[in-house]
């Protein structure tokens, strides 16, 4: 269902957090360069951004082609004025613990492109870039790939436990805790390099005790053998005896003839605090010291975090005003039908997000 895109309607429509898990992702995260015309370059896309994603996506609309776009703290107050600003945007917060480290690296605004066609995810970050051309600088820019059946190059099967229907909602929309910017998200992102080498070297009932699960068919490893340092035993938090979800679209990528193997980590959430909360437990440890053993074979090389508002928010950015008026919304309205993308159905429709009109 498309919904018009204005910001008095009483309809929000989203941008597509929640896809089917796609063959092919680019991770694209830039600056922007500091004068005024810079800023309303970057503000006259944003209102074209879904017109570009139908632009490639209708050649082949199979293939699910999406884009989410984000915003960087500095970037949002610069952007659309520091008066109004999503309540928990702020800048990525590195942790330093020994010798692992959480870098926090530069990231005014995120494009997360997604389809089953690099071709597709490739053209459509041409045309961002082409029209950002010299007002933005390019900070990162990673090519992710489908692994098999989706496995991380450490090759264990990555994004088994992400919530999907209901609890994605729950998960990753922001609700009436804000309500100036509900059916938004925050989202992270860290590049992670892996020694292969040294994680070879492991036998593998040790990688799987690193990881929590076992590595050729996927199960979870029992409590009762599962160490209290496994990546999935200290990313699992627990608050009021209600399990806290953050929704996971990791990517492996890398030029192995530059040895370079990796991990792109990209986590949604409605509060960027989950997932602080999950770093500080795999680079400090819970409790401190008893951290997670994946860091000894991977090194985050950028930490970023952004807002992700909604399409409508997006569709609604002029270059001459500060921000489009909020879109207030009733989070408990969408359906999951809503939130995830309705992709290899032809139509690129995004999902819509009821106002609260009352
Ligand atoms: C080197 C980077 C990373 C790799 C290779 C990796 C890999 C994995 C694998 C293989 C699993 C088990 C299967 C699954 O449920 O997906 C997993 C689970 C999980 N990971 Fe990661 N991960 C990485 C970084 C992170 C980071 C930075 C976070 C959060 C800050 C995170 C959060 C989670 C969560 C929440 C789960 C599910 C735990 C559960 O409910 O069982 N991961 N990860």
């Amino acid at each position: 269902m498309i919904t018009p895109p204005s910001a008095n309607s009483a309809a929000a429509v989203l941008q597509k957090i929640s896809t089917p898990m796609t063959r092919a992702a680019i991770f694209l995260v830039v600056t922007v360069n500091p004068a005024d015309a810079d800023a309303a370059t970057v503000k006259s896309l944003c209102a074209d951004l879904s017109a570009l994603v139908r632009t490639v996506g209708f050649r082949d609309p199979d293939s699910g082609l999406t884009c989410v776009m984000g915003f960087g703290s500095s970037a949002w107050d610069r952007l659309f004025g520091a008066a109004e600003r999503p309540l928990e945007l702020h800048p990525f917060r590195e942790i330093i613990a020994d010798t692992r480290h959480a870098v926090a690296t530069p990231g005014d605004l995120l494009f997360h492109i997604r389809a089953d066609r690099m071709d597709l995810c490739f053209e459509l970050e041409t045309l961002i870039l082409e029209r950002l051309g010299t007002s933005i600088t390019v900070a990162e820019e990673v090519q992710g790939f489908q692994y098999f059946d989706n496995r991380d190059l450490l090759g264990f099967v990555d994004g088994t436990e992400n919530p999907a229907d209901q609890e994605a909602i729950d998960a990753i929309l922001i609700g009436a805790e804000d309500p100036g910017f509900t059916g938004g998200s925050y989202v992270i992102t860290q590049k992670y390099l892996h020694d292969m080498a040294g994680w070879n070297s492991l036998p593998t009932e040790v990688q799987e005790k690193i990881i929590g699960r076992t590595k050729l068919a996927n199960v979870e490893l029992d409590d009762t053998v599962k160490p209290t340092y496994a990546h999935n035993a200290l990313t699992t938090i627990v608050e009021n005896g209600e399990e806290k979800k953050i929704l996971r679209e990791n990517r492996p990528f890398g030029t192995p003839g530059q040895g370079e193997f990796g991990t792109y980590f990209i986590g949604y959430c409605r509060t960027p605090r989950t997932i602080e909360q999950m770093l500080e437990n795999m680079f400090i440890g819970r409790p401190p010291g008893n951290y997670d053993r994946l860091l000894d074979f991977s090194k985050a090389v950028t930490g970023t975090l952004f807002f992700v508002p909604t399409s409508t928010f997006l569709d609604n950015v002029t270059p001459g005003d500060p921000a489009p008026a909020a879109s207030p919304a009733d989070t408990s309205t969408v359906t999951s039908a809503q939130l995830v993308s309705p992709v290899r159905d032809g139509s690129l429709g995004i999902g819509s997000l009821k106002g609260n009109s009352s």
